[in-house]
């Protein structure tokens, strides 16, 4: 299970992390207030915090060298209530930012979700659906934590470091110089660090996507993977990405456990270098010992806070490749919502084809955006065209293109040169809300959601479509088995209830694309799973439905065939024969090979 594919854009190593946090403001701006609120508090507790050394150094030169009790217990409550204050600060912000932090994630990722349904097929084709979803739930999980966390701690704890500093210096600026001496080496480490970190980090999310694809396919391939007792081998595929990832994210914390090491030594050290320093000038009588004490319980209170920054760094770093894995969606761009006409055509002579009715390809050319480049177009040239009211079967070998031309008429895909007229209007020229209203659709792969019965065929509908459309388009689709299940047609279907077979499932999607009465049709082989007795039924109820509705209808038997007016036979990337389908089975020796039930051909052009 090769899954190279899979992770998408390469990093690049330059990328300043702060500008692409930045690009997270207007999903963080309606949290504004509340997180510059929370900062002040927190600065505020942390600044508190400081304020403890001062009492200590006021205790210790006052009230204990003069042996007064009272002052003494004195500057006790007043530790106890700088300490209260402190913690119920740090409460507060706990709780101001919880709420609209949960909205920021919420809102970030309903506009994800809606990306993801506005974007072409193509985007879905190129993409694995496992990197979209780690995308949608891990990277957005640690985007919250960023900002709940080392969004603010890297403010808070960075005045908090400026605001000790400054008390140290204002103390005894002697000792302060010895404290500031790793400061050049620490940050030196951290900006190496960051960009170490900033690849490791990339490389880890991007994995947890392909892991979380290969599960993915594994739950929904389960079927194939225990008919074939592939489950060994499926096991060892999930084995080796998980061990890369492993070790990925072990080397995520050698980096930080060394970063750290530097972080807390280096200070430490200075630490005790003071401490000696400071010992002396009190022995020398140079420095009282309020003054010291409360040096070194400045230093000490910042110890946190200078700690903190390591994890606080790479927590930063894991959010800024979150972000830029989130914008890497959002970037795409979504289809247009048409009607532009912007789209241009290269279809030459089509004019007196356009004027009529109906469908109308002229000279489509289609070549899939991932295909080779030096092979054939899969479409090269498809002219064709449908009357108002006809239905027209489309016939070719498998591969030939078939399923491609029907995703062109409701433009899933794009056609790359010539034209398709819907009643003489170029489907580029039509908004893609409306266009997608005119033309039902029902596909090769019969898809139901988790939803009812009745739900997943009134998909097909707009919203006045009621019971009796519903009944209406069962009855057409020979879908009454629908009345039959538990419970009826508000019984729960698709993946989370209850399981249809193959045939069930294709008639439904049939009822789907007929339910909405939509004046152009495209089926892609709707009753390849039905017996030839449900299937006679179909088609005879099918006559009824498109007696006024220009149809196309993508067929393999002669008997899907018949229901038909004309037939088309695609070969070779274009529209080789039109004719009925007795005209074609003498004419035509490739279709009569197609239909002589002898063994289709297996060609793939
Ligand atoms: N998303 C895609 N990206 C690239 N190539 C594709 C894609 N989908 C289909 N193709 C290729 O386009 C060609 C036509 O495929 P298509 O599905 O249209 O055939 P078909 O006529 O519907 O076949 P069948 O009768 O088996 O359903 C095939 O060679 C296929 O490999
Ligand atoms: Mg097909």
């Amino acid at each position: 299970m090769a899954r190279t594919r899979a992770t998408t854009t390469p990093h690049t190593p330059d990328r300043s992390a702060v500008r692409t946090l930045l690009r997270l403001w207007p999903y963080v701006r309606p949290a504004r207030l509340r997180l510059f609120t929370a900062a002040f508090v927190a600065i505020v507790a942390s600044g508190t915090g400081l304020v403890i050394p001062l009492v200590l150094k006021w205790l210790v030169d006052g009230p204990v060298a003069d042996r007064d009790t009272g002052g003494v217990w004195l500057g006790a409550l007043w530790l106890l209530l700088l300490g209260l204050a402190e913690a119920l600060l740090f409460g507060l912000r706990r709780w101001l930012v919880a709420r609209p932090l949960s909205h920021v994630e919420a809102s970030m990722r309903a506009a994800l979700y809606e990306r993801l349904q506005r974007l072409p097929v193509a985007f879905h084709d190129r993409w694995p659906s496992g990197q979209l979803l780690s995308r949608a739930t891990a990277d957005l999980g640690l985007l919250r934590m960023f900002l709940a966390f080392p969004l603010t701690f890297l403010l808070v704890n960075g005045v908090t470091i400026l605001i000790g500093v400054v008390i140290m210096l204002l103390q005894d600026w002697t000792l302060g110089l010895v404290i500031l001496g790793p400061v050049v080496p620490v940050i030196v480490m951290c900006v190496y660090f960051e960009n170490r970190y900033a690849v490791v980090a990339r490389r880890a999310q991007d994995q947890v996507g392909d892991l979380t694809t290969v599960v993915e396919e594994s739950v929904l391939g389960i079927r194939i993977i225990k008919g074939f007792g592939r489950h060994r081998s499926q096991a060892r595929a999930f084995r080796e990405l998980s061990s890369t990832l492993r070790g990925t994210e072990l080397r995520k914390a050698r980096l930080l456990a060394t970063i750290w090491a530097v972080i807390v030594t280096l200070p430490e050290l200075a630490i005790g270098a003071a401490l000696v320093l400071g010992a002396v000038q009190v022995a020398d009588g140079e420095l009282s010992a309020g003054t010291l004490v409360a040096f070194l319980s400045t230093a000490l209170a910042l110890r946190w806070p200078v700690d903190s920054i390591g994890f606080l760094l790479a927590m930063s770093q894991e959010a800024a490749t979150a972000t830029e894995r989130y914008f890497e969606v959002m970037d795409e761009l979504p289809e247009d919502p048409g009607g532009t006409g912007a789209h241009t055509t290269t279809g030459a002579g089509d004019a007196g084809a356009a004027a009529g009715g109906g469908l109308c390809f002229s000279g489509v050319v289609f070549r899939y955006p991932d295909a080779a480049l030096d092979s054939p177009p899969t479409l090269d040239g498809v002219d064709l065209h449908i009357r108002p009211g006809e239905s027209m079967a489309l016939v070719g070998a498998t591969g030939s293109g078939k399923t491609t031309l029907t995703a062109l008429v409701p433009r899933l895909h794009e056609v790359t040169a010539g034209r398709i007229t819907l009643d003489g209007e170029d489907i580029t020229a039509l908004p893609r809300e409306e266009l997608r209203a005119r033309v039902a659709v029902a596909f090769e792969e019969p898809t139901l959601f988790s939803a009812s019965v009745g739900e997943n065929v009134l998909m097909g509908a707009d919203d006045r479509a009621g019971s009796a459309e519903l009944a209406r388009a069962l009855e057409v689709a020979q879908a009454d088995f629908a009345h039959a299940l538990p419970q009826g047609v508000d019984t729960q279907v698709g993946e989370q209830g209850l399981s249809l077979s193959g045939g069930q499932r294709q008639r439904l999607a049939l009822a789907r694309a007929v339910v909405g009465q939509p004046r152009f049709l495209v089926l892609d082989d709707p009753l390849s799973a039905l017996d030839v007795h449900t299937e006679a039924a179909v088609e005879a109820a099918l006559r009824q439905v498109l007696a006024d509705t220009t149809a196309l209808i993508v067929a393999h038997r002669p008997s899907t065939v018949l229901l038909a007016d004309r037939v088309a036979l695609l070969s070779g990337g274009r529209v080789t024969a039109v004719g009925t389908h007795h005209e074609l089975l003498r004419r035509n020796a490739e279709y009569a090979h197609l239909m002589s039930g002898t063994g289709r051909q297996e060609d793939d052009r």
